[in-house]
């Protein structure tokens, strides 16, 4: 089959479009056949020499796709049905979503709710599950509906989507971006307001800051992260999934101690089985109300992969890139 493999060999990385084939781990692995995959912040770090987070010397890249099941023994995922596939080692420590075909644990396949095509789910891909998850867990925590809900990395997968299912759910979300170009963008992805990253910061020499948000979700991570917690409401919470800035995260116990604030992490990775499900029936429960076609940066083929890697370690996409394998 044809696929993207990344290799590491002597410090040297080599990335390249050729012939492999899918190999099962385990006996229990479902095969899926890929229609689409999607470019993710983890895939690029993957794609470099050395590497923190690719485990092996040489993998088929690729941390999620959508497809058809082609072959299974799980009861629950039978031959012909439509799938996501994320998580686990997927695309990190062993073969991924770039190629026409993969194999994964049924652990990490959700069946699509109707209302999702392949295409849809690899629109909303890892980022869009950490985005609904991300919402979903304010919800939890009691968010209000006409919140003030503060979204950094707001033009990238994560972000984007954020931002489109806050305002589709009946929040305000506030993007922040290091983007302004792309500020009419976010408005019309129904952001109710466009702030620039530095705008974050507010009187650095206090422990706390003014009371600026009723929820934030961010994956910038670092100093970001830092002044959220310092400038949520009294008893407001941020959804923390990534880190693009920075995975470090120096703050003081008083947003937590002070004004009950909390710091929830968002996972994809190992999201339970149950999570899953939650996640993408609330992304099935929203999607008529979603125009995917508008999240895509844009649709590539596997030999387009190395300048979208590189777009995405320069922060320079706006949303989705979406990789075809193969049509529905
Ligand atoms: N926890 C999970 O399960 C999970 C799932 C998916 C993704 N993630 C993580 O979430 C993060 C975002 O993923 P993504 O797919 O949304 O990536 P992405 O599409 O590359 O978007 C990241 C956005 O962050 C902003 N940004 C980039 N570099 C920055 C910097 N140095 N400082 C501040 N902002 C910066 C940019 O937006 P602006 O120009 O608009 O500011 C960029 O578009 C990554 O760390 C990824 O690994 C985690």
């Amino acid at each position: 089959m044809k696929a993207f493999v990344v290799s590491e060999i002597d410090g040297q990385l080599w990335c390249e479009v050729g012939e492999t084939t899918a190999v099962a781990r385990d006996e229990s692995d479902v095969l899926v056949k890929v229609n689409f995959s999607g470019v993710n912040y983890k895939d690029a770090m993957v794609a470099r020499a050395p590497s923190q987070v690719r485990r092996v010397s040489s993998l088929v890249g690729g941390v999620d796709a959508a497809g058809i099941v082609e072959r299974s023994r799980n009861p629950e995922l039978a031959r012909g049905d439509r799938v996501a596939v994320h998580g686990g080692s997927l695309g990190v420590g062993r073969d991924g979503g770039f190629a026409s075909h993969v194999y994964a644990p049924a652990r990490y396949i959700s069946p699509l709710p109707s209302s999702l095509s392949t295409y849809d789910a690899m629109v909303i891909g890892t980022a869009g599950f950490a985005a609904m998850a991300s919402v979903l867990a304010l919800e939890d925590r009691g968010l209000e509906r006409g919140a003030q809900v503060l979204v950094t990395g707001a033009t990238g997968g994560v972000g984007s989507q954020a931002v489109t299912y806050l305002a589709l759910k009946g929040y305000q979300p506030i993007a922040s971006t290091g983007s302004p170009d792309e500020s009419r963008w976010l408005l019309e992805r129904g952001a109710s307001r466009v702030i620039s990253r530095q705008e974050i910061a507010d009187r650095p020499e206090r422990v706390l800051a003014s009371e600026l948000w009723d929820g934030a979700i961010d994956c910038v991570g670092g100093a970001t992260l830092k002044e959220i917690l310092r400038s949520l409401r009294y008893g407001a919470a941020v959804a923390a999934s990534g880190l693009v800035a920075s995975a470090d995260l120096s703050t003081t116990l008083y947003p937590f101690i002070t004004r009950g604030v909390a710091l929830l992490g968002v996972d994809a990775v190992e999201a339970t089985p149950l999570t899953r499900q939650r996640v993408w029936r609330a992304l099935g429960d929203i999607a008529p109300l979603v125009d995917f076609g508008v999240l895509v940066d844009r649709v590539i083929g596997l030999d387009e992969l190395p300048e979208a890697l590189d777009d995405v370690r320069a922060g320079a996409t706006r949303g989705r890139i979406v990789v075809k394998l193969d049509d529905e």
